[in-house]
């Protein structure tokens, strides 16, 4: 299917689960915004300034088991074999756990990512979703993705979009408490099966996580504003776009989109530059190719790497042209793909 060496299969063991537990476990893919989330209206609630679109991505995501046991004195993350800083999941568990009303047990997370954690690729939206999935399934909670999203998104706002897959917008919402802010599908993955490369720049954590950069954004930025109601306005040409497979109407909003966003946080107190040399060089890659006469888009998430979208019958020049740049470490293949499952 592909010849990337960070796709794998489900091919890994979780530790045995104890007598008396009750488990789950999911597989979420991540995804990749189209129209940027960046900026919250409520911290608390996790709530976003605008609206999103992203592309559900079909390879690359976390495969993730929760174990709810009644010994357990308290929730624990394991992330890539590690202990990890379970904060955000806790919030997810606890959504889950308050549908479940009788419910009072701690509960043992354990995922893996197949992708490098951190490096731009959302590993907090393939993560939070499969929380939210496996420990709805854990509990034996059939909940509509919906219900699932809002979810998710209080442990990570992209998350939210994780539980759809093909094109999916995650609602700005209008109420104070949020029961509107959720993620529906717009298109399937086979209404438009696009292609998506990653040019892997850098593959170690990124400097400054999401949440807080996003935060110093809204604190410092004085294009905040402005970033807010442009994201928002072109959330309808996007979405139009993706409907009509206008692939130059995607690719001229979608990158307008992803430069607003960066110009807004490098304008924050401290900056914030996720770009790399090689990043802007991937940049100018496409914009060559295109100007060429290859269809090629690109984004950048939070972090150094740049995805590059492109119909299929382009990828391989696409994948060359970006693999040959000094910096680019490798380029990965994958496509529109489908959303999370239980595995
Ligand atoms: C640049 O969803 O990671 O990828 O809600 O604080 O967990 P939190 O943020 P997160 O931010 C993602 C930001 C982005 C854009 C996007 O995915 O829309």
């Amino acid at each position: 299917m592909n010849d990337n060496a960070f796709a794998t299969s489900a091919s890994w063991e979780t530790q045995h689960t104890l007598e008396g537990s009750r488990s789950a476990r999911a597989f979420s893919p991540s995804n990749i915004a189209l129209a940027k989330y960046w900026g919250k209206r409520d911290l608390g609630l996790n709530l976003p300034a605008n609206g999103s679109i992203s592309a559900t991505l079909k390879d690359f995501g976390s495969f993730t088991t929760v174990e709810f046991h009644p010994d357990f004195a308290e929730d624990t993350l394991i992330l890539d074999g590690m202990p990890a800083d379970a904060a955000k999941v806790r919030v997810v568990l606890d959504a889950i756990r308050a549908r479940a009303s009788s419910i009072k047990d701690r509960a043992r997370v354990q995922s893996r990512n197949n992708f490098p954690t951190g490096a731009g690729l959302a590993s907090s939206a393939s993560g939070l979703s499969a929380v939210a999935l496996a420990a709805a399934g854990a509990l034996g909670l059939d909940l509509p993705r919906g219900e699932l999203s809002a979810i998710a998104r209080r442990g990570s706002g992209s998350a939210s979009r994780s539980l759809f897959g093909g094109y999916v917008e995650w609602k700005r919402g209008e109420r104070a408490d949020g029961s509107d802010s959720l993620a529906e599908p717009i298109a399937s993955p086979e209404h438009w099966p696009l292609a998506a490369l990653v040019a892997i720049v850098e593959a170690a954590p990124k400097g400054a996580l999401s949440t807080g950069a996003m935060e110093r954004t809204r604190a410092t930025s004085p294009y905040f504003e402005a970033w807010v109601e442009a994201a928002q306005k072109s959330i309808a040409g996007i979405r139009a776009a993706i409907l009509a497979r206008d692939f130059d109407a995607l690719a001229v909003a979608a990158e307008s989109n992803c430069l607003r966003m960066h110009a807004c946080a490098m304008a924050a107190e401290p900056p914030i530059v996720y770009w790399r040399p090689a990043t802007l060089a991937a940049v100018q890659r496409v914009r060559e190719l295109r100007a060429g006469g290859t269809p090629v888009f690109f984004t950048i998430d939070a972090g150094p790497n740049v995805v590059v979208f492109c119909e299929a019958s382009h990828a391989a020049r696409a994948r060359g042209a970006l693999a040959e740049l000094p910096g680019v470490h490798a380029v990965l293949r994958t496509e529109v793909g489908e959303g999370a499952r239980w595995t």
